[in-house]
C-alpha cells in the first residue's frame, strides 16, 4: 500500500482518499468489503481521527464507500454508466456490463392517450397506447423505475408479453417488426419521493437522475416515451465530446 507523504503540497486526507482509491481500483478492497475502522486508519498512516473521518466523509460523498450504522463502512459497487452514444435498452446496458438485468412489472395496461402523449407520439388523442410501468434491477438490486407509453398498430397484443423477463427493446425488434432508428434524450437531476424513493429503496429527497426519451423507428415515427428514474448514487451518465468546426 502507498503511504503518506508527511510533507507536501496536498492535504493529508486527499493522501489518503488516493490511498484508498488505489485499494478500490486495483481490487485489493472488493466491493462489499469492510474497510479499517477510522482507529485502524490513524494508526496505519499516522494520522489524526479528523483526517481519516474527513477521507471517508469524501469517499462516502464520491459514492465510492458507504456507510452502515453500527456496522462500519464499506466499499460501494460502481456505478454503472450508460453511455450517451447508441441507443441501447436496458437490458442490452446491463450485459455489456456483465450485471444482471431484471425487472418487476409495477403495471401493464392499455391506456388513452391524453393530449400530450398523443401529440409527442404522433397519434390522436384517446387512442389506446400500451403503458408499461417497471421497477428495473441490476443484480436484483433496485436501480430505476421505468415508464413507457408504446404505440404502433396491434400495440396491445404487448400484454400477452412478460415484460419482467423480455426486453421490451428485443421484442419490439423481433416479435413486432419494428426497426428503432433513433431518440431524443433529456437528462434532469431530481430528488426521489413517495412511491420512487420507496421503490428505489433510498430515503426521501434522494438525489435521482431522471430521464425523459423519444423513441423512432426508422421511419421517424414515434413508438416509444418513457420516463425513467434512476438512483443517483449508481448511475453515471457518459458522453464523450469532440470538438467540430474549430480552427486548429
Ligand atoms: C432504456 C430506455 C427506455 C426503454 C428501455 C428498454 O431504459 N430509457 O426507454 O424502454 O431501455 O429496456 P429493455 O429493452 O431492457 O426492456
Amino acid at each position: 500500500m502507498t503511504s503518506l507523504v508527511k510533507a507536501g503540497p496536498l492535504p493529508r486526507y486527499y493522501q489518503l482518499m488516493e490511498i484508498v482509491r488505489e485499494q478500490i481500483r486495483t481490487g485489493a478492497w472488493q466491493p462489499g468489503a469492510a474497510i479499517p475502522s477510522e482507529r485502524e486508519l490513524c494508526e496505519q498512516h499516522g494520522i489524526s481521527r479528523m483526517t481519516a473521518r474527513q477521507a471517508i466523509i469524501e469517499l462516502v460523498h464520491d459514492g465510492l464507500l458507504y456507510r452502515e450504522q453500527g456496522r462500519g463502512t464499506f466499499v460501494a459497487k460502481p456505478r454503472i454508466a450508460q453511455h450517451l452514444l447508441s441507443l441501447t435498452g436496458f437490458t442490452q446496458d446491463m450485459q455489456a456490463r456483465e450485471v444482471r438485468p431484471g425487472a418487476q412489472v409495477l403495471t401493464a395496461e392499455m391506456w388513452p392517450a391524453d393530449d400530450t402523449t398523443a401529440d409527442r407520439l404522433r397519434i390522436k388523442p384517446g387512442q389506446p397506447v400500451y403503458r408499461l410501468r417497471r421497477l428495473r434491477l441490476a443484480d436484483a438490486e433496485p436501480l430505476a423505475v421505468e415508464t413507457s407509453v408504446v404505440s404502433f398498430l396491434g400495440c396491445e397484443r404487448l400484454l400477452d408479453d412478460d415484460l419482467a423477463k423480455a426486453s421490451l427493446y428485443h421484442l419490439l425488434e423481433s416479435k413486432y417488426d419494428l426497426s428503432l432508428g433513433e431518440a431524443e434524450q433529456e437528462v434532469e437531476a431530481h430528488s426521489a419521493h413517495g412511491d420512487h424513493a420507496k421503490l428505489l429503496g433510498l430515503p426521501e429527497g434522494a438525489p435521482v437522475l431522471r430521464t425523459r426519451r423519444l423513441t423512432y423507428d426508422k421511419r421517424r415515427q414515434p413508438i416509444e416515451y418513457a420516463t425513467s428514474v434512476y438512483r443517483g448514487d449508481k448511475y453515471t451518465f457518459y458522453t464523450h465530446l469532440r470538438r467540430y468546426g474549430h480552427p486548429s
